[in-house]
Parts: structure tokens; sequence; C-alpha cells
């Protein structure tokens, strides 16, 4: 199988489950950076949203689709509204996406598993090089 097609299965089985690997996905990310909670307003929309886009992104690079990187850079734009967020709280929500699935799903196999992690480390490049190319554009805060 493909990784878009197991990252595909994922997603059909977490159909019901969403709150809950959420719930882990949060728990566990706030547990990480506990000083990050309270730039959260509304944690209960915006975890939804923050929680799928993710997944999506990490679906339409299995399938080499050309919209996530516009998609990635807007949304790093955007982030600098919360202040100044590191690569590495990038690559923990990321990882801990994908770890909240694994935990939330009764089928978790290692092609699976591989799947989610080598689109991940696409991702994490893509918001790597996002937030260089904005820290060198005129748009960059002074
Ligand atoms: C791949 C990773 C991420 C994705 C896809 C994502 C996505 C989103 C989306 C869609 C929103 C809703 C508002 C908007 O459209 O701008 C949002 C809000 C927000 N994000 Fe993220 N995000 C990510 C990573 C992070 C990280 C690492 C932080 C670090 C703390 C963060 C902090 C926030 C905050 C503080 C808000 C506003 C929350 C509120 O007012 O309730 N995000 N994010």
């Amino acid at each position: 199988m493909s990784d878009a097609d197991l990252i595909e299965a994922s997603l059909i089985a977490l159909d019901g489950r969403e709150a809950a690997m959420r719930g882990l996905l949060f728990d566990r990310f706030f547990a990480r950076y506990p000083g990050r909670r309270a730039i959260f307003l509304h944690v209960e929309a915006t975890s939804v949203r923050m929680t799928d886009e993710t997944l999506q992104w990490l679906y339409g690079l299995a399938r080499d689709r050309k919209w996530v990187w516009s998609q990635v850079a807007e949304l790093v734009f955007n982030h600098r509204n919360y202040g100044e967020l590191g690569q590495d709280e990038y690559d923990a929500f990321v990882d801990l996406a994908i770890d909240a699935l694994r935990d939330t799903l009764d089928a978790w196999t290692a092609p699976t598993e591989a799947a989610w992690r080598r689109q991940a480390a696409t991702l994490k490049t893509l918001v790597a090089r996002a937030r260089a190319e904005w820290a060198a554009s005129p748009l960059a805060y002074p």
C-alpha cells in the first residue's frame, strides 16, 4: 500500500474518535509547553482546526499535492500573531499528532507508522522553509 492509502485508512478509522485523539494531542502538547496554554483563547474550536489541518496536510503531502506548501506558508505567517513560535514547537505538534493517532486507533502497523512519519518529516521541512522565507522577507517584523 502507498503512504497515501495507509494514511487515508487511518483517517477513516478515526471516524468518531476525533475528540479523543485531539484531547491526547493537546494534553501532551501543553504538558510539554505549559507556558503556551494561556495564548489559546478558544482551544475547543482551535484544536479542531489545528488537528484537522495537520492531518490533511500530511495526507496531501502523501498525494504529492502542491497546495500544501501555500497553506503552510500562510499558516506560519498567520501564527506570528501568537508570538515567536519555535521550529521545535511545530515539530513537536506534528509528532504528537501522530502519537495521539497511534494511541487512539485500534489498528496501527509498522507500515502505517512509517507512512505518517515520512510525511511528517516533509511537513517539518516545509515549516522550516516558510519560517526562513518569512524571516527574510520585507514583511518580517523588525
Ligand atoms: C502544523 C502545525 C499547526 C497547524 C496546522 C495549526 C493550525 C491552526 C489553525 C487553523 C488555527 C486557527 C486560526 C488560524 O487560521 O490562524 C490556529 C490557531 C492557533 N494556533 Fe496553530 N497550528 C499549528 C501549530 C501551532 C503551534 C506549534 C502553536 C504553538 C503554541 C500554535 C498556536 C496557535 C494559537 C495560540 C492559535 C490561536 C488559538 C486560540 O485563540 O484559541 N499552533 N492554528
